[in-house]
């Protein structure tokens, strides 16, 4: 198929182009940049022994994506948006402009060129705080902060989209925790500024750029006291969005699905599976608990493993390994 990416620059978008590439889709990006470089497109291409084509724009802008969608493309995958939680309690209203105003456009873009599959990028954070774990599809949706927001109202435009024509079919991803990177060390999460989520942070400290890690909270109900996520290695994900993207080609209609593991890790279990992984120490502080942070967050992925035919496949050893060789390699370009 023909493929536009939005989003194709960004950390979970690089490691999709480079497995729709080895399995011999055309990928077209468009990525404004405003959070990523163009370095990690022309490494997707290395590692995909194929080219691609991008267009440095915005989605919000008709034109631009009028010019991504030349051509003739097949399918969207719908990454680009921006992601930070504390960030988009500041600046709640870049966040709706930006990935809800960003979807409308694409989704207009798409509608006028008669594009009729979709897969988007949601978030385990549609489910807020739950009332059990692990998280089926059915569950309640709540939100807690603005970015949590805009993927629920992202989610119900597309729905609602979805419906107004029998052709069309949609698939929503709920990510629960991506972490690691691609094998080779090429690509990886790298992030602007202090890292927001834990693992890049880990990896920071591992490498010597931070001096410890601050533990958010001791005292949850879990085994240990820290807080329980559900991680999920990033070349699984990438997996994840080949697969259904043959699952929107087939069939009409919107679907959610849950991306995890099913497994959780405490945020201590994590900082030993990585001080395994790299043999450096992290040294680390307990904090206060992180507003807005629950205790434990787990996927039911039997959803996706049915009915995609997808299963994680990498553990928390691949996970750190590979965050690991990213990092040393990305403090080595310095
Ligand atoms: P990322 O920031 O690395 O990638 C997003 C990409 O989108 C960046 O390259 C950025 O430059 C681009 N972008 C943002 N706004 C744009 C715009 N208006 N026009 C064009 N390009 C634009 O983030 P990521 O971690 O790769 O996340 C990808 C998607 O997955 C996002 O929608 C995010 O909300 C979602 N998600 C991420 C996580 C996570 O923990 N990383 C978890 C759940 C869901
Ligand atoms: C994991 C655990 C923290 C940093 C976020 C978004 C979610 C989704 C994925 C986009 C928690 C603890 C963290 C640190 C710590 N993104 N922690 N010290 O919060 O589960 O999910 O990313 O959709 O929407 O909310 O991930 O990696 O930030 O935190 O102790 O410096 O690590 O308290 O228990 P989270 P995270």
């Amino acid at each position: 198929m023909n493929l536009l990416v939005t989003g194709g620059a960004g950390y979970i978008g690089s490691h999709t182009c480079v497995r729709l590439l080895e399995a011999g889709h055309d990928v077209t990006v468009i990525d404004n940049l405003c959070n990523s470089s163009p370095i990690a497109l022309e490494r997707v291409q290395e590692l995909a022994g194929r080219s691609l084509r991008f267009v440095q724009g915005d989605i919000r802008n008709r034109a631009d994506l009028d010019k991504a969608f030349e051509g003739g493309i097949d399918a969207v995958i719908h990454f680009a948006a921006l992601k930070a939680v504390g960030e988009s309690g500041e600046q709640p209203l870049a966040y709706f402009d930006n990935n809800i105003g960003g979807t409308i456009t694409l989704m207009q873009a798409m509608e006028a060129r008669g594009v009729t599959r979709l897969v988007f990028s949601s978030s385990a954070t549609v489910y807020g705080q739950p009332d059990h774990v692990p998280v089926k599809e059915d569950a309640p949706l709540r939100v807690t902060n603005p970015y949590g927001r805009t993927k629920l109202v992202m989610e119900d435009l597309i729905r609602d989209w979805c419906a107004s024509r029998p052709q069309l079919s949609a698939v929503l991803l709920r990510y629960f925790n991506p972490v690691g990177a691609h094998p080779s060390g090429r690509i990886g999460e790298d992030p602007r500024g202090v890292p927001n989520n834990l693992m890049p942070y880990v990896a920071q400290v591992a490498v010597g750029r931070r001096e410890r890690l601050q533990v958010f909270g001791n005292d949850y109900p879990t085994p240990d006291g820290t807080g329980i996520r559900d991680y999920l290695h990033v070349m699984d994900l990438a997996e994840a969005h080949l697969k259904a993207v043959g699952y929107a080609a087939a069939h009409a209609g919107c679907e959610a699905f849950n991306l995890g593991t099913g497994r959780g890790y405490s945020v201590l279990e994590l900082v030993r599976a990585f001080e395994a992984a790299s043999g450096r120490a992290v040294p680390l502080d307990i904090v206060g608990r992180r507003a807005g942070d629950v205790a434990e967050l787990t996927a039911d992925p039997r959803k996706a493993n049915a009915v995609l035919g997808w299963h994680a496949e990498h553990g928390i050893a691949a996970m750190c390994g590979d965050a690991w060789r990213f990092q040393q390699q990305a403090v080595a370009e310095e």
